[in-house]
C-alpha cells in the first residue's frame, strides 16, 4: 500500500483530499480514540505552537484544538479578533505573514473563505479551517467516524441531512460523503438549495465512489435513511434573516415522525451543535436513544488531533 504523507498540508476543505488520505485520518482518529480512552498520550507536540484565530464563537471546535494540542506537549494559543490587530489595524496577509514566523499551525474561524485561503498563501504553514461562511471540514470528519463507529462501514450507507441545504456544515458532509461512497439526500426548501456548480463537483465525486446524490424537498425521501442529520437553520451571522428562516425551514424539522418514516429502527440522529431544540429537532429525538450527538462531538477532539498530527508530520512521534 501507498504510504501516506500529510506533511505541510492545510485543511481549506475536503475537495483538496483524496479518499486514501481521508481515510488514513479516519484510522488515526479512531487510533488516537482508543488510546486517549486507555489514558494514553505522548509528547507529540511538544516544541510546536499553535494559532487558534476565532472570529466567531466556538465550544466544541475550540476546545478540540486546543486540549489535544497541549495534553500532547504543544502550545497553543487562543487569539479573538477582540484581541489582535487582524480586522482592525492590520490586514490578514500581514497578520499571516507574522504568525507563519511564529507558529508551526494556524487555525481559524471566521466569515471569510477568502481570509482563511489568504492565510494558507502569506503564512507558509499548515491552516485548519475550523469553520467559515462555506465550509466546517473539521466537523466532517467528526461526523463520518461516528457513521463508521456505529455501523463499520461508510460505502453504501445512506445519510440524509434535513434543513439548510446551502450551510458550511452540509457542504463539507456532501464533499466528504461523496468521497467516501456515501449515498447522500439532502432535504431543503429550494431556496436552500446549494449551488448548481457545487451541486455538480459533488456528484461527479460520488460517482466514482458509485454512490448516489439526491436533492430535494420532498421530506418522504428520508426513507431508508441510515441516519438524519440537522443542523441549525440560522448560522452564525445570519441572524438578520431568522424569520424568514424559521417560516421556509418549519416543515423540515426531525422529529419522531420524521425518524419512524425512515423505516429502520437502527437509524441514529446526528447534529453538529450547538442544537435549537423545538427548531431543527424536537428535544425528544435530541435526547433520544437513537441521538449519537455526544459521540460525534466527543469525535471532534480525535479527529481535529488527527488531523494536526498529520499534517503536522509528527504522527509516528512518541
Ligand atoms: N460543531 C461545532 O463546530 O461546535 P462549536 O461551534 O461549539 O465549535
Ligand atoms: N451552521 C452552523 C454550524 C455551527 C457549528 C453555523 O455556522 O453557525
Amino acid at each position: 500500500m501507498k504510504k501516506i504523507s500529510l506533511e505541510g498540508r492545510s485543511l481549506v476543505t475536503w475537495k483538496d483530499y483524496t479518499k486514501e488520505e481521508i481515510l488514513y485520518l479516519l484510522n488515526l482518529a479512531i487510533k488516537l480514540k482508543q488510546e486517549k480512552h486507555k489514558k494514553i498520550t505522548g509528547q507529540r507536540f511538544r516544541g510546536l505552537s499553535l494559532a487558534m484565530i476565532f472570529e466567531k464563537r466556538s465550544t466544541r471546535t475550540r476546545c478540540s484544538f486546543e486540549t489535544s494540542f497541549g495534553e500532547e506537549g504543544g502550545h497553543p494559543v487562543f487569539l479573538s479578533t477582540q484581541d489582535i490587530q487582524l480586522g482592525g489595524k492590520e490586514s490578514i496577509q500581514d497578520t499571516a505573514r507574522v504568525l507563519g514566523r511564529m507558529f508551526d499551525a494556524i487555525e481559524f474561524r471566521g466569515f471569510k473563505q477568502e481570509h482563511l485561503e489568504a492565510l494558507v498563501k502569506y503564512s507558509g504553514k499548515p491552516v485548519y479551517n475550523g469553520l467559515t461562511d462555506e465550509f466546517h471540514p473539521t466537523q466532517a470528519l467528526a461526523d463520518i467516524m461516528t457513521l463508521y463507529e456505529e455501523f463499520g462501514r461508510l460505502k453504501g450507507l445512506n445519510l440524509c441531512y434535513c434543513g439548510d441545504g446551502r450551510n458550511n456544515v452540509v457542504k463539507s458532509l456532501m464533499i466528504i460523503s461523496a468521497k467516501t461512497g456515501i449515498n447522500m439526500t439532502v432535504i431543503s426548501p429550494e431556496q436552500l438549495f446549494p449551488s448548481e456548480d457545487f451541486l455538480e463537483y459533488c456528484k461527479k465525486e460520488g460517482e466514482k465512489e458509485g454512490c448516489s446524490f439526491t436533492i430535494t424537498s420532498d421530506m418522504g425521501k428520508v426513507k431508508d435513511a441510515d441516519a438524519l442529520y440537522t443542523d441549525v437553520w440560522v448560522s452564525m451571522g445570519e441572524e438578520n434573516v431568522k424569520e424568514e428562516r424559521l417560516s421556509i425551514l418549519k416543515p423540515f424539522q426531525i422529529n419522531s415522525a420524521v425518524m419512524e418514516s425512515t423505516g429502520k429502527t437502527s437509524c441514529i440522529f446526528l447534529h453538529c451543535l450547538p442544537a435549537v431544540k423545538g427548531e431543527e429537532v424536537t428535544e425528544e429525538v435530541f435526547e433520544s436513544p437513537a441521538s449519537r450527538v455526544w459521540e460525534q462531538a466527543e469525535n471532534r477532539k480525535h479527529t481535529i488531533k488527527a488531523i494536526m498530527l498529520a499534517t503536522l508530520g509528527v504522527e509516528n512521534k512518541r
